[in-house]
């Protein structure tokens, strides 16, 4: 277990040594913003290709890469324009904004739930004054956390910076089921920026206004919510915090299932894959845990809700959320854009049923609409009985709408032989915030060694930034050609290296061990001489053990203790 520290030491050293540096930092900087140096970069990186190997690789996802900025029409048809809010009170004294349920949240197991009169009851009942100058706090308020913009020049057309990747995914629906060839279940993941206006950005790389994510929406059956693979996993432990008891459980995924706790097997897959990931890039699993939302706390969008949290020096942190969002997203793009987005279900066998159809008067079209009649015929009968509104039914024919009164048609019950029915298909969503990920694998791979007195990160050797040192033990004499020769195989193996020849061996240990390089490769006197000659030493950060291996051999051997093939 890494020793406990202080979030601001860490990020000291991320700064120190290129992971991550506060934005604009020259002009003052701004809260909630941050940029990756080189470092960060890689390690970040590595990050995604582990998710991508999951989902892409063994799940068989695909991937798509969809707009940042949307029009208003895609966040009023999600919920985002009227409920993606946060609760505001400014100081009266001073002005300063906070988040009202943050004010409180001492005093509430989850102040989050609470209403704006509540908040303004609890500052009353607690005596909570402004943090930064102890004035009086005023009304709290809804604040929408979206970024608004325009689309083009003028102000006609409102745009606005994503909340969320995923429904760039949902409105692109049809485009994406036509390509998986019209089957279900259908897997697509995103990567990249969220924007949110937070109200008080205050805790580091845990809260900012621009950020990543690694998201996931998977369309199913919303009758055959299963997964394929479940078998393989139902006999997994998993902690569990269920919302009927708030309190942590232990049990294995199958169990959570069967007790109704986690609602269905394809959310429990998820669930559980979730561990997997985090557990692989360096989480530990003794601070990892999964919480049900309460009932009152979940998403507008969301039917069932599981976060996983791990522990930091902040205390218990959300840094995923997997939801089932129903068929929410779907239904209200359809509504919203008018468009088909339904999955057709066949039947094993065709059924014969009654069916409303609508039958059209053609005696009557024909005089009244001459040379469009026909196609105005076919569009009523291709309609659903349920458009008819007061009596009356809209068919579009060539880009016109056409109003036809009920004269003009009739709903008559048939019986006809049904291949199959459209199904809204339900949404469950691994949701992975990437930055507060990245902080995580960072705080608990966090190691201070007290014999050598400097910080190890235990980086998982997957995703260590740097996967390799390689140094000369003197440059010169031959010994820094032949370290460069190593480092270029490597490079160019595209494993990630670092050549080093200043400073004693155990400097340059030290600067690879505080940002988690794994292994490190030392050329001396004997790879170029003696009975090891062709032969140089490799240390593991870990174990601090060293054995020498032929040169020859460098590349495979790090390539497979990089991949988890062999151990050191
Ligand atoms: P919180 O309650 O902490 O604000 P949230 O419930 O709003 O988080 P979600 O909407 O579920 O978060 O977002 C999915 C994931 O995106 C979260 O699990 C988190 O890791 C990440 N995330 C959300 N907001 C931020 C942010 N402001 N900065 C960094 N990551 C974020
Ligand atoms: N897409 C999940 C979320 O942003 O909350």
């Amino acid at each position: 277990m890494s020793k406990e520290i202080d979030a601001s030491e860490l990020m000291s050293l991320c700064k120190r040594r290129g992971f991550i540096w506060p934005s604009f930092e020259i002009y003052g900087g701004v809260a909630g913003m941050f940029d990756y140096g080189p470092l960060g970069c890689s390690l970040r990186n590595n990050i995604v290709d582990v998710w991508r190997a999951i989902y892409k690789g063994r799940e068989g996802f695909v991937e798509i890469d969809s707009e940042t900025v949307n029009p208003r029409e895609v966040f009023k048809a999600s919920g985002h324009v009227d409920e993606f809010s946060d609760l505001i009170t400014y100081c009266k004294e001073c002005e300063a904004p906070f988040r009202a349920d943050h004010l409180v949240k001492e005093f509430y197991d989850n102040p989050d739930v609470l209403t704006p009169k509540e908040l303004e009851e609890a500052f009353v009942k607690h005596s909570i004054k402004c943090p930064e100058c102890g004035g009086d706090l005023g009304s709290v308020e809804e604040f929408n956390l979206m970024f608004k913009t325009t689309i083009g020049p003028g102000s006609s057309r409102v745009g606005y910076l994503r909340p969320e990747t995923a429904q760039g995914i949902f409105v692109n629906y049809n485009n994406l089921y036509r390509y998986n060839r019209e089957k279900l279940p259908l897997g697509v993941i995103q990567t990249g920026r969220g924007y949110r206006n937070e109200i008080a950005p205050r805790q580091g790389m845990i809260r900012m206004r621009e950020f990543n994510m690694m998201e996931v929406e998977l369309f199913v059956d919303p009758e055959d919510k299963d997964w394929v693979r479940f078998p393989k996993i139902e006999n997994e432990m998993i902690t569990l915090v269920p919302n009927t008891t708030c309190e942590p459980v232990e049990m294995t995924v199958g169990e959570a299932v069967e007790k109704g706790i986690i609602a269905n097997r394809v959310l429990a897959y998820f669930v559980y894959t979730t561990k997997q990931l985090l557990i692989r890039l360096g989480i530990d699993p003794a601070r990892l845990r999964f919480r049900q939302h309460l009932s009152d706390e979940m998403a507008h969008y969301a039917a069932d809700c599981w976060d996983a949290e791990v522990l930091l020096s902040y205390g218990w942190m959300e840094i995923t959320g997997i939801a089932d969002r129903g068929c929410w997203d779907l239904s209200r793009h359809a509504e919203f854009s008018g468009q088909d987005l339904t999955h057709f279900k066949k039947f094993d066998e065709p059924v014969e049923m009654e069916v409303e159809k609508i039958k059209a008067n053609h005696k009557l079209l024909g005089p009244r609409f001459k040379g469009q009649a026909k196609d105005i015929a076919a569009a009523m009968e291709s309609a659903d009985p349920k458009s008819v509104v007061d009596g009356k039914l809209i068919v579009n024919v060539n880009g016109e709408d056409i109003e036809l009164t009920s004269d003009l048609f009739e709903v008559v019950t048939v019986r006809e032989k049904i291949a199959g029915k459209r199904v809204i298909p339900h949404v469950i969503e691994p949701s992975h915030g990437l930055d507060r990920i990245f902080y995580s694998v960072l705080e608990h791979a966090y190691d201070f060694d007290e014999k050598e007195e400097y910080t190890v990160l235990h980086l998982k050797p997957e995703v260590a930034p740097i996967k390799v040192g390689v140094f000369p033990l003197m440059e010169k004499d031959g010994l820094d050609e032949c370290a460069r020769d190593i480092y270029e195989v490597l490079q160019s193996a595209g494993i990630e290296s670092y050549y080093d020849g200043s400073g004693t061996i155990g400097k340059r240990y030290a600067r690879m061990d505080e940002v988690g390089t794994p292994y490190c490769i030392t050329v001396d006197y004997e790879t170029l001489d003696g009975d090891t000659k062709g032969t140089v030493t490799i240390r593991d950060r870990d174990s601090k053990n060293q054995k020498r291996i032929p040169v020859s051999d460098v590349k495979a051997i790090i390539s497979a203790l990089i991949s988890g093939d062999s151990e050191f």
